[in-house]
């Protein structure tokens, strides 16, 4: 497989299994489960679930478990994407080309929404997974946890707003991204790999490699929020400047953020080198990277 099909392949296989673990639109209280269903269902490029399938291909993982661990980590991201677009937070009428939730429902309910889409992670994170132990599994749930929560993405969150109209350092932005979006990305390769053989050199490698991504990631997201078009992107373009946010792009430049974009690529390739000499195959992770900053939305 080449990797399109590839890509195509884990996310439809991703589209089933969220499908199938969301309750159905028919089931009380419908509103709530048809609103999850809404923020959960299309249109995401399902980056997570793919990082997880590709970091657990490293060592060689079984493709299930890698399904319901990227199907975790997916539902964290959509329940941070709803609460990240109300009206207290970045205040966004437009997400994966559609309304967003409190827009298309209301607020309560995008705020029930991400409440019960994170329950639903864990409680699909702690249901049985294939040749995976329960110690190992309850280390796995923890992980989550800790990149979801006060000290990861809720808390970039919550640095993010704090930080609205001020200049930050550069060493403080990159604390800020790591968190807010670095974690939940960190928490994928590493979730991926634990389905598999990987040893500790090994995930602390792909620790590395993972933080390098997760940076780079919002770093893109950044630049595309200035450079892309709202009809490409699905979401509003310019968000960040009209927010007053400080990005790598208000503090270096566009042209600064790409260099830097560029100089996180290639530590990210060079840490998967590293993990290629001890026997990993990195293929995809390597095909991953370019895709994360190739990317148009
Ligand atoms: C957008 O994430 C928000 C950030 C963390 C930068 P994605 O670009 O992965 O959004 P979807 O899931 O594809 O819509
Ligand atoms: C989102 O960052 C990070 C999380 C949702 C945790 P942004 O606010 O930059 O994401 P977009 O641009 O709205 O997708
Ligand atoms: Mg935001
Ligand atoms: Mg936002
Ligand atoms: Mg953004």
């Amino acid at each position: 497989m080449n990797f399109p099909e590839w890509m195509q392949h884990i996310q439809q296989r991703t589209e089933r299994a969220l499908e199938h673990c969301l309750p159905s639109k028919d089931l009380a209280p419908q509103r709530l489960h048809d609103a999850m269903r809404y923020s959960v269902l299309e249109g995401g490029k399902r980056v997570r679930p793919l990082l997880c399938h590709a970091s657990g291909a490293v060592f060689g993982a079984n493709a299930e478990a890698l399904d319901t661990v990227g199907c975790a980590v997916e539902l964290i991201h959509a329940y941070s994407l709803t609460h990240d677009d109300m009206p207290a937070m970045d205040n966004d009428v437009l997400r994966r080309g559609k309304p967003t939730c409190h827009i298309e429902f209301d607020e309560a309910t995008a705020l029930l929404v991400g409440d019960a889409l994170q329950t639903l992670a864990f409680r699909l994170l702690a249901s049985p997974l294939p040749d995976i132990s329960e110690t190992q599994q309850l280390t796995m749930v923890q992980l989550l946890a800790d990149a979801a929560g006060s000290r990861g993405m809720a808390g970039g969150q919550a640095i993010d707003l704090a930080s609205v109209g001020k200049r930050l350092t550069v060493a403080e932005l990159e604390f800020m991204h790591l968190h807010k979006t670095g974690a939940l990305i960190r928490a994928a390769v590493l979730l991926g790999a634990m389905c598999s053989k990987a040893d500790a050199t090994a995930l602390d490698a792909l620790g590395r490699y993972a933080n390098r991504i997760g940076l780079l990631f919002q770093v893109i997201d950044d630049i595309l929020d200035i450079e892309a078009d709202t009809a490409t992107l699905g979401k509003t373009a310019g968000k960040d400047v009209d927010n007053n946010k400080p990005t790598f792009c208000t503090l270096l430049g566009v042209a600064g953020a790409k260099t830097l974009a560029s100089e996180l690529r290639q530590g990210a390739l060079s840490t998967l080198a590293e993990l290629e000499k001890s026997g990993g195959e990195c293929t995809r992770l390597r095909e991953l990277t370019d895709f994360i900053v190739d990317r148009r939305h």
